[in-house]
């Protein structure tokens, strides 16, 4: 069963003196349950399809319906918000209260949920991305990986369907974008649609489904090895493949029927059946 729906989706910035596309002709289905990676280069539109999805930003033509409501219609908008979940880029402007079970409260209370709900919703988010012990502490002291839980938390206390992570392990160190990863397969694992926009390209190994965008447009969907293995859409979308996955078009470009990989361990594989 579908949750996202985007017919002929287009946007643009305005100004008095000129137009930027945004996103043009979008076209997507996104399936319950289902784990999407976007990938594309700087300024092809990730971000303002991402905005698009909750209705922090609303089509100039087409339509963006989520779970059979559309973002167009300003009574949807409360739905809308609390169902498509999202966590940026920088986890320190995410936060808004001192203590860490505050911040993860503020969502569900600005839905106005009853307050016995609201502690029960804190309690599992916050076990969800395994942060429970630090619940009343300070978030201003934990790493950027721990920021980035608890910021993923805190959309979680709304109960969301989907859950939008726009460049949100950027900022982390390997660490951190493990421990952010982990939660995030884990969450989907559980059921929880994923939505993960990322300029790295080992995070969308495991997707069910890339969606590469290129000037505002849906270039190519396919499974991970689908995308990765087509070397004219990696070049023409300046996409950087996996270093294992590179590696395996060069030599195949060099004559060694070798076929494309997505982890190390298939790549060791390969290489030692040329033996
Ligand atoms: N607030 C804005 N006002 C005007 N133009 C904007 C605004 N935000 C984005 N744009 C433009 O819209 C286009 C798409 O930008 P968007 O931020 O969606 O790209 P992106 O794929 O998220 O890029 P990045 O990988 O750098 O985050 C770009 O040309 C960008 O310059
Ligand atoms: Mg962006």
């Amino acid at each position: 069963m579908s949750i996202l729906e985007l017919n002929d989706l287009s946007f643009s910035y305005k100004t008095d003196e000129e137009e930027t596309i945004g996103v043009k002709n979008i076209n997507l289905t996104v399936e319950k349950g289902e784990f999407i990676v976007l990938l594309g280069h700087n300024g092809c539109g990730k971000s303002t399809l991402a905005k698009l999805l909750n209705g922090l930003l609303l089509p100039d033509e087409g339509t963006v319906s989520v779970d059979g409501f559309l973002t167009s219609d300003e009574s949807n908008i409360y739905k809308i918000r609390s169902k498509v979940g999202m966590v940026f880029q920088n986890p320190d402007n995410q936060m808004v209260a001192s203590i860490i079970e505050d911040d993860v409260a503020f969502g569900p209370e600005n839905l106005g949920v009853e307050r016995s709900e609201i502690v029960k919703r804190v309690e599992w988010a916050l076990e969800a991305v395994g942060m429970s012990a630090y619940r009343k502490g300070t978030p201003f002291k934990l790493s950027g990986g721990q920021k980035q839980r608890i910021a993923i938390a805190s959309v979680l206390a709304m109960k969301p369907d989907v859950l939008i992570l726009d460049e949100s392990t950027a900022m982390l160190d390997p660490q951190g974008r493990e421990e952010v990863l982990s939660v995030v397969k884990k969450l989907n694992a559980d059921g929880m649609t994923v939505i993960l926009i990322t300029h790295y390209m080992d995070e969308a190994t495991d997707a069910d489904r890339i969606v590469v965008m290129n000037a505002g447009q849906i270039e190519a969907t396919g499974t991970p090895k689908e995308i990765f293995s087509d070397k004219e859409l990696i070049d023409r979308c300046r996409l950087h493949p996996p270093v294992c996955c590179g590696v395996m078009h060069k030599l195949s470009a060099l004559g060694f029927p070798v076929e494309p990989v997505l982890t190390d361990e298939e790549a060791v594989e390969v290489l030692c059946r040329l033996r």
